[in-house]
């Protein structure tokens, strides 16, 4: 698909101006209740009072979540006119932006339009700005979030693993139709927007690469396709990356990272990539990914209804790479590091055991109550190996807690930080990015429920705040830098008949990572 901007002059538009351009749809907000402006206005102009006409039938009042198809409309060069209701202009905010993009795009799959000139990334004052963080909802906020609709609704199961698609006579699923959006933007914004269609490209490859590694079967995204994948992005976009094995895992005395990998015939790896986007002093930002790429709970097995989903406890990892690689396609100007710890956690006769001790990294022991609790020991020994970075900060981001989805359910990211700072950056970027997060207590008190009567912390709280504890135990790998981590159990993916990969937290980190660059 492809994305460019044009500059529209609403002043001087009219029936020689841009409404004359020939294109297979044309795409114009209306707001309900009131008198037309912006690109209604004008299309009213150029078509003679159409629109005019139209409100005082009654077929189609701008109300949220409408659309009306228009066909051949004498005085313009559009094919296909598609109004679209913005609702209220007094309520229209950052969702109603959103939900007018997907009733478009829903609109559109109806017809057989290619190339679209969209008009609702144009410059809306009604948008909430933000004065403390500068505009919020500027023309790089409304082109960004244009395209990561666009491609959403563009985006086909494993459409570049055709090994995997249904045999069936019939195609999974209908081929998306747009090739060519035209965004339309103020004159003044032309030069922003440009840069932002590129920003907005390189999110929605990160978000796809994310969903797609999140998607594959186990057996095919085991830790060594990982390890792949993160050479193949190294060598696009000219990052440095390291691989290490079982041997040089075992060097760094990784006993946690280990006693996971114990039970799986499939071998472990320990990914480090590195993008250098500014000077070599600028301390980086590390994330770190969890990347277990099939997790039954290993002898302490899970349940097995659902079990499949466990195909997914790589989605950390796979947001990693697709938020470094979003930031390196997109030349942020910042340093960053993905580290990702990946294993399958099986049972086996060499698997850990409940009760077994391990000595982590950090030289902290471990009583290992139960297997299943297998996320903490592969990311706490990562969190050590990331202190050699002198980080400015550390993301780690894991589906590490179903308790995350029973304290948050599956719209709100778990956030967890110590320092008040970098928690607010998240939030807010989740927020602009429409990528949410809520923020969970780190309290001291919670740390008591990992005590052990064998070693330093069992590697499980009890049945209370689940999700808690598991971010107390990382806690106490992380004194050394300021960190953050992200349960993204609930919201990594959808379960059900929409079955996939969400690509999430990619548009959070990525909009963080902007930020941080300023
Ligand atoms: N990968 C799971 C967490 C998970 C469960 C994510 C369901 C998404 C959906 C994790 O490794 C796990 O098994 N956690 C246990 C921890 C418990 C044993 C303390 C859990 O949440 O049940
Ligand atoms: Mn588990
Ligand atoms: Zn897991």
């Amino acid at each position: 698909m492809e994305f460019s901007t044009k500059a529209l002059d609403l002043s001087k538009a009219g029936q020689n101006g841009f409404l004359a351009s020939r294109t297979d749809c044309l795409v114009v907000g209306m707001f309900e209740g009131q008198s037309l402006s912006g690109v209604a206005k004008a299309l009213d102009t150029a078509t003679r009072g159409l629109v005019t006409r139209l409100v005082k039938l009654g077929d189609f009042e701008g109300k949220r979540g409408s659309h009306l198809l228009l066909h051949e409309v004498a005085g313009i060069g559009a094919t296909r006119v598609l109004l679209v209701g913005l609702g209220k202009e007094a309520e229209f905010g950052d969702k109603a932006f959103a939900e007018a993009a997907r009733t478009a795009l829903r609109a559109l799959n109806g017809t057989r339009a290619a190339n679209v000139i969209w008009c609702l990334a144009q410059s809306m004052p009604q948008l909430p700005q933000v004065p403390a963080q500068g505009a919020a909802h500027d023309v790089q906020w409304r082109v960004i979030t244009t395209i990561a609709l666009i491609r959403e609704a563009g985006y086909r199961l494993l459409e570049r693993h055709p090994e995997l698609r249904r045999n069936g006579a019939k195609a999974a699923d209908k081929p998306f139709g747009l090739r060519k959006v035209v965004l339309t933007v103020d004159a003044a914004e032309a030069k922003v927007a440009a840069q932002a269609v590129v920003r907005g490209m390189a999110i929605a490859n990160g978000v796809e690469l994310t969903k797609d590694l999140g998607n594959l079967p186990s057996n095919i995204c085991t830790p060594t396709y990982l390890a792949d994948t993160a050479r193949g992005i190294a060598r696009r976009f000219k990052l440095k990356v390291e691989v290490l094995g079982r041997k040089q895992i075992e060097a760094l005395k990784m006993g946690a990272f280990l006693a996971v990998t114990k039970g799986a015939a499939e071998p472990p790896q320990f990914i480090v990539l590195r993008y250098d986007g500014a000077g070599v002093r600028q301390a980086p930002v590390v994330l770190v990914g969890k990347g277990i790429t099939f997790d039954t709970g290993g002898i302490s097995l899970k349940p097995g209804e659902g079990m499949d989903e466990m195909k997914y406890d790589m989605c950390g990892a796979a947001s990693v790479l697709g938020t470094i690689q979003a930031v390196a396609e997109m030349g942020l100007k910042l340093n960053v590091v993905a580290i990702i710890p990946t294993c399958e956690n099986m049972p086996s006769g060499t698997a850990t055991k409940p009760g077994d001790v391990v000595t982590s990294m950090s030289g902290q022991t471990i009583e290992i109550l139960n297997t299943d609790a297998e996320g903490r020991l592969i990311l706490c020994d990562a969190l050590t190996y990331a202190e050699r970075f002198k980080p400015a900060a550390v993301v780690d981001v894991a589906t590490l807690t179903g308790a995350c989805i029973i304290a948050l359910g599956h719209h709100n990211t778990g956030l967890y930080a110590r320092s008040d700072a970098l928690a607010d950056q998240l939030l807010q970027a989740g927020r602009k990015s429409l990528d949410t997060a809520w923020r969970m207590p780190l309290d001291d008190e919670y740390q008591e429920q990992l005590k052990s009567n064998f070693a330093d912390m069992a590697n499980i709280g009890g049945r209370p705040a689940g999700s808690v504890t598991a971010a107390c135990f990382l806690a106490r790998f992380t004194d050394k830098y300021d960190w953050a981590h992200l349960d993204i159990a609930g919201t990594a993916w959808k379960s059900g008949a929409a079955k996939g990969a969400t690509g999430r937290p990619v548009p959070m980190l990525t909009q963080f990572l902007m930020d941080r660059a300023g």
